[in-house]
């Protein structure tokens, strides 16, 4: 499977939202990053729905939405409503991930998993074949423009086992100090999906940097 890159809205500017957006629906970006922070699950606040809808309307791209939220049965219905072509959940999260995993395919939406640093990638292994997607952080969530968490590597490596041999078209997806850098290793070890804010919306030529992220990871 061909990588994906998926800029972060996270460390877009908010006061230029539509051009930023506009600026992704023109680049080589794959998907549209959208990282939803309840204050509460993680130790910051980000954005709800009437933000989401915002960059539903203008966005021409799959909107990957990263739930960083307690209790994320509560709103399932209501992201999708909202835009979300993809649902993330945190396992940390969730008591009964199993069901709510069921619960975003009955939405009609592709469901993933993500697992912060500390979780292990062994607690997947009983719904591994549900997935249509696993994200694993390298970074603590809640913060852009954090460094990179060398763990990760191993982890990503773990899940690449799990994905050739339980399921072969699972999304792994690596989101946290992503940058031109570590892309081609991060390829390497299995990732798939690459998730970079910073990297791309600090940049001075941001769809140039999506174009050297897509190029860096080129195996
Ligand atoms: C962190 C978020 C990330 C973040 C990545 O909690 O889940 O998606 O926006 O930002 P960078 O690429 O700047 O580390
Ligand atoms: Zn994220």
């Amino acid at each position: 499977m061909k990588h994906l890159i998926a800029p972060s809205i996270l460390a877009a500017d908010f006061g230029n939202l539509q051009r930023d957006i506009e600026m992704l629906n023109c680049s080589q970006a794959d998907w549209i990053h959208v990282d939803v922070m309840d204050g509460v699950f993680v130790p910051n606040i980000s954005f709800g729905f009437p933000v989401l809808e915002v960059v539903r309307k203008y966005a021409t791209k799959p909107l990957d939405v990263h739930l960083m939220i307690t209790d994320p049965d509560r709103y399932l219905k209501a992201f999708q409503t909202a835009g979300a072509t993809l649902i993330t959940v945190h396992l940390e999260a969730c008591t009964h991930l199993h069901r709510t995993i069921q619960a975003i395919k009955e939405l009609g939406c592709q469901a993933g998993v993500a697992l912060n640093p500390h979780t292990p990638v062994s607690l997947l292994e009983d719904i591994i074949t549900d997935l249509d997607l696993v994200l694993i952080m390298s970074v603590n969530p809640g913060f852009g423009g954090q460094r990179f968490i060398d763990n990760s590597y191993k982890k990503i490596k773990q899940v690449k086992a799990l994905s050739d041999q339980y399921n072969p078209n699972l999304y792994i997806e690596i989101d946290g100090g992503v940058n031109q850098h570590n892309a081609n290793s991060l390829v390497a070890a299995g990732a798939n999906v690459l998730v970079a804010g910073n990297a791309v919306f600090a940049a001075s030529n941001p769809s140039q940097t999506i174009i050297d992220l897509k190029v860096a990871s080129d195996l």
